[in-house]
């Protein structure tokens, strides 16, 4: 099988390309910066894939395409609405184009996120399944982190969504990842080819970006934690999110470019462990500081965050065969850098809450 990949050198691309080259797929790697790491075998295109001229001769004999390139994370602030369009729905338009000017008969499997549920499935014990509404300044601001129930305003139950729910991205680059999704949606429909979207979870493992502003919150905890600070855990660490390892992620992708019949539509990625940012900030702060440093509740928040977002694998288990291996404790002592089964695994109540400073991100 021959494989093109884009964003063959980032994060989950490195992984991938790895992944694919060790099972003996021939991959092509396209990526507008060189590759950190080369994987031995894997021929690099260096180029930009929104630039036509790239694509000269570069599907011939692919079978089967691997969207990665994307701008990732929750950006800076509105600013950067212009870069984040212009990487993920014109380079994703730019990729359809050439896909469509090839007459690519192959498969394509496309990164998305599972931010494009914005807030998951929630349950009042009143009005049963419920979808509240975006989140406030006031609320916010008053430490209410919890979404309310939008009929009663009492509390609610954070679940699991499925594939099947509503979408509702509610910052920019949840919005351009479901364009993204809708635009291979409607190439796949009008060229008759199989297009996946893989709703990536909150990846984390070796090579994750670390110190840029597209970081996630797994990497930024190790640097503070690495620079002898605690991690500042934003509003009151209890926002739950499932962690997926990043060769879970990558083995994900090798199965819907191989799976049969050929995986369409969306698909959950996630370890199935839901875990709040405070569980994460605990593990981390035990296993690296060995409990010197404890994280910091800061009542800090940023307005496009969702609280809780937490999907069902069950699809990707179904249709993909997909079962992430790597589980919590494991994955972390990874990250720390110390073997698995030392240190805590999970919460132990011993964050320090700090006084909430102003506001805002
Ligand atoms: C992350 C990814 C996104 C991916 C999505 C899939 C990044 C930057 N974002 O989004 O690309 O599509 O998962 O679900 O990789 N937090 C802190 N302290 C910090 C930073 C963040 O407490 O210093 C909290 C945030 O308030 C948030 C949570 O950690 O509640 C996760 O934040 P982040 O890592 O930025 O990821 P997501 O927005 O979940």
């Amino acid at each position: 099988m021959r494989v093109l990949v884009t964003g063959g050198c980032g994060f989950v691309g490195t992984h991938l390309a790895a992944t694919l080259a060790a099972e003996g797929a021939e991959v092509v790697v396209l990526d507008r910066v060189e590759p950190t790491v080369a994987v031995p075998g894997v021929d690099y295109r260096l180029g930009d894939l929104r630039d036509q001229a790239v694509w000269a001769g570069l599907l011939e004999g692919v079978d089967a395409v691997s969207h990665q390139a994307a701008r990732v994370g929750l950006g800076v602030d509105m600013g950067d609405v212009g870069d984040y369009v212009a990487d993920n729905d014109v380079g994703t338009a730019q990729l359809l184009l050439a896909l469509h000017r090839a007459d690519f008969a192959g498969r394509l499997v496309m990164a998305s996120s599972m931010v494009v549920y914005g807030e998951g499935a929630y349950r009042c014990a009143e009005h049963g399944g419920v979808r509240p509404g975006p989140r406030t300044v006031e609320d916010l601001g008053a430490g209410r982190f919890d979404p309310p129930c939008p009929v009663c305003g009492g509390p609610l139950d954070p679940g699991t969504v499925s594939e099947d729910a509503p979408v509702d991205p509610r910052n920019v680059y949840a919005a351009t990842k479901l364009h993204q999704e809708h635009l291979g949606a409607a190439y796949g429909r009008e060229a008759g080819v199989a297009v996946a979207a893989l709703r990536y979870h909150n990846v984390y493992g070796p090579g994750m970006p670390r110190d840029t502003p597209y970081a996630g919150v797994a990497s930024i905890f190790r640097s503070e934690l690495d620079a002898g600070r605690s991690p500042a855990v934003f509003e009151d660490g209890g926002q739950r999110r499932d962690f997926v390892h990043v060769t879970d992620v990558a083995r994900a992708n090798v199965l819907a470019l191989s799976a049969e019949p050929a995986p369409t539509g969306p698909f959950n990625i996630a370890s199935g462990e839901a875990r709040t940012v405070g569980d994460l900030a605990t593990a981390l702060a035990d296993r690296i500081s060995g409990g010197a440093l404890v994280p910091a509740v800061t009542a800090r928040w940023r307005l496009g965050d969702v609280r809780h977002i937490v999907a069902s694998p069950a699809r990707a288990r179904e249709m993909l065969g997909f079962e992430a291996a790597v589980g919590f404790a494991e994955g972390m002592a990874e990250l720390a850098g110390v073997p698995a089964g030392t240190g805590a695994t999970g919460p132990t109540g011993r964050a320090a809450r700090t006084p909430a400073p102003a506001a805002g991100r």
